[in-house]
């Protein structure tokens, strides 16, 4: 029963898109639609501005943040993991936007964040150095998520954190192949760039 709360309630949870909902408020569009057709903080600050991003960002992290909650309140780190895949899962295939959605970064930092701190901080350092060196976000993320399972092997985190830490960043990696398609021919937005 436990099992199911965990994936249901971090699907639902992770498939409410802060993206979509706000760019739709603000603009009436679908921010799906613009640039590089990504739901998240960096396509909604290149297509709309940066207060929204940074609302984004929140809202969507946020949204890992809840599903560890729900998940520890089941009574295991466990579930927690297991809530905070749904929830990236959600975020990314949501329930309420016809299956479209990110690439589950912020939401991902959302569920580290609440589960290992010391681990953010360091993947957060690497993805804010890589953006400030190179001015792509996405190589910003893919790095961070790669520290992830590196850093958590490291420092010898329990094996149900360590098994996110593979799964989630595997999962970010992958949904990133058409941001490391424009990364290997130079196409790639940078910050600042529509
Ligand atoms: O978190 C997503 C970021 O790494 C890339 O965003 O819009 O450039 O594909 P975007």
């Amino acid at each position: 029963m436990e099992l199911f709360v965990a994936v249901i309630s971090g699907y639902l949870v992770g498939s409410v898109s802060f993206g979509i909902i706000l760019t739709k408020l603000l603009r009436g569009v679908d921010i799906r639609q613009y640039g590089s057709g990504n739901t998240g903080m960096t396509n909604v600050m290149r297509t709309i501005g940066k207060g929204p991003a940074m609302l984004v960002l929140l809202g969507d992290a946020l949204k890992g943040a809840v599903s560890v909650g729900i998940g520890l309140s089941l009574g295991s780190t466990v579930y927690a993991v297991i809530a905070g895949l749904a929830a990236m899962a959600g975020h990314t295939y949501p329930l309420f936007h016809g299956f479209r959605g990110g690439r589950g970064v912020a939401t991902g930092f959302g569920v580290i964040l609440t589960l290992t701190p010391d681990v953010t901080l360091i993947a957060l350092s690497i993805f804010l150095l890589t953006v400030f060196l190179s001015r792509y976000v996405s190589l910003g993320s893919i790095l961070a998520a790669l520290s992830v399972p590196l850093t958590m092997t490291i420092l010898q985190k329990p094996l149900p954190i360590l098994l996110f830490g593979v799964l989630g960043a595997g999962f970010v990696i992958y949904r990133h192949k058409a941001n490391i398609k424009r990364l290997v021919n130079g196409t790639e937005y940078k910050v600042g760039e529509k």
